[in-house]
């Protein structure tokens, strides 16, 4: 299953993540602990590989539900304006992995899915998200 052609890295949460809301934080932080374990299953060349990237990935969607469930209804609270991006956003990511999982975890390049993942994280915490961090700041207050 390793493409050895490609060198992905694991990223460790830092301040610069922050949306500046604790709740949401923890859950980018376990979602990217999520991430950072997809990298390492498809780097790794043990053979119980298979089983554990079939394992990892259900309960990875299941808990990116959860979190977008929670931040939707955040955001619904303090009627940001572009929650429909965001939902959109979400439900295109819950389709992807759903998908993945219906074909049985293996369709594709398990690389280039784990290293879009990465992607997709960095783009959601750092673009999507962090246009709600004042609307979140000022929830707090
Ligand atoms: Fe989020």
């Amino acid at each position: 299953m390793s493409n050895q052609n490609i060198v992905l890295r694991t990223i460790e949460w830092s301040e610069k993540f922050s949306v500046g809301h604790p709740v949401m934080d923890e859950h980018h932080k376990t979602l990217l602990e999520y991430i950072n374990q997809l990298i390492e299953i498809v780097q790794s060349d043990i053979h119980e590989e298979q089983v554990r990237w079939l394992i990892h990935l259900p309960k990875f969607q299941i808990y990116a539900d959860r979190h977008f469930t929670v931040e939707e209804r955040l955001l619904s609270k303090v009627n940001f304006p572009n929650l429909d991006e965001q939902i959109q956003q979400h439900g295109n990511f819950s389709d992807r992995i759903s998908r993945l999982i219906a074909q049985g975890g293996l369709a594709g390049d398990p690389c280039h899915f784990a290293e879009s993942m990465m992607h997709w994280w960095t783009d959601h915490v750092l673009v999507h998200d962090m246009a709600y961090k004042q609307y979140m700041v000022q929830l707090q207050e």
